[in-house]
């Protein structure tokens, strides 16, 4: 028996998503800035003679969102590696879950590159990382995001990735919903909303700048997301939730991604706390606090 393989994985939100026209293939053309934050989905690969995956949830994870067979993306990305190697790659792929489902923090995407890194090691594969990276890209747009961390320059449907200096440590209050929502519908309503989109994205160059300062009101400042007024449109409370994080003190609320995860950009890790407890105390019952920038898919325990 190979001892198993403990991956932790990252949330990451969108500091900056710039949305263009749709391309020929759907896909929407990107220049998003990421950062991976401190909220952390744990995959652990054991050595088993078949493929399967269960999931452990956090109190707030929706798991009944979450599919545990073939299509689920952990589970893609242990067939899509298995191909390369041409053999069936086995392992039973245990998620330790707190990222929220279908909330806009790429969750499903954190699983895929942590099954990916754990399998690798598991089998000891010794898979080079550009082609990691290609699989990944196959996977789904954020899946590269997910394996480099930290903060990056997204392009392409934002599955091309580059570090970007960042300067800082950023706190961030996350508000969930219960449901979650399709990132597939919140771009097409993007599409009725924003018919004459332009071909290019809009630029993060502000965005870039205001990382460079290290300075919270800096950021806020910057923050960008062109799918946030889609989302507000499908789900106005998210807009209401936003104006009251603001009004209770954040620097700044934001859709993260697609939705329907708001953040909100606190001054420092103190200002964090009181922030969410405030949002607390207004009814919100799941608050999270989590810090970036931080690490992509990496390994934490080797149980030999
Ligand atoms: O790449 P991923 O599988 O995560 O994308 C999910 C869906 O989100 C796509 O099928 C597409 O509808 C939408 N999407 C898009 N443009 C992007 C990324 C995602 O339209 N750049």
């Amino acid at each position: 028996m190979r001892p198993p393989i403990t991956v932790r994985t990252a949330a990451k939100v969108n500091l900056h998503l710039g949305v263009g026209a749709p391309r020929e293939d759907g896909f929407h053309p990107l220049t998003t800035v990421y950062q991976a934050i401190g909220l952390c989905d744990d995959v652990t690969a054991y050595d088993s003679p078949v493929l399967e995956l269960s999931l452990l949830p956090a109190d707030w994870v929706d798991s009944g969102a979450v599919p545990l067979g073939a299509d689920n993306i952990a589970h893609r990305a242990a067939v899509e590696l298995g191909h390369h190697h041409q053999r069936d790659l086995t392992g039973r792929l245990v998620i330790e879950k707190s990222i929220p489902v279908a909330g806009g923090l790429a969750g499903g995407s954190a699983d895929a590159a942590a099954a990916l890194v754990a399998l690798d090691r598991l089998h000891q594969l010794d898979t080079p990382d550009d082609v990691l990276l290609r699989i990944a890209a196959d996977l789904g747009s954020d899946v590269p995001f997910a394996l480099i961390g930290g903060t990056a320059l997204g392009t392409g449907r934002g599955e091309l990735v580059e570090s970007v200096a960042d300067v800082g440590t950023w706190w961030w209050v996350l508000v969930p919903s219960v449901e979650g929502m399709s990132t597939p519908e919140v771009y097409r309503h993007f599409d009725k909303l924003v018919p004459d989109a332009p071909d290019t994205p809009p630029d993060a160059e502000m965005l870039l700048g205001a990382l460079r300062t290290g300075q919270p009101e800096s950021l806020a400042r910057a923050l960008h997301n062109d799918l946030q007024e889609p989302a507000i449109d499908l789900r106005p409370e998210l807009g209401r939730l936003i104006a009251q994080g603001e009004s209770e003190g954040a620097l700044r609320g934001l859709v993260s991604g697609s939705g329907p995860t708001v953040v909100f950009l606190a001054e420092s890790a103190d200002h964090a706390r009181d922030l969410a407890g405030a949002l607390m105390r207004t009814g919100h019952e799941v608050v999270l606090v989590a810090n970036g920038a931080v690490a992509g898919a990496h390994l934490v325990s080797s149980h030999a």
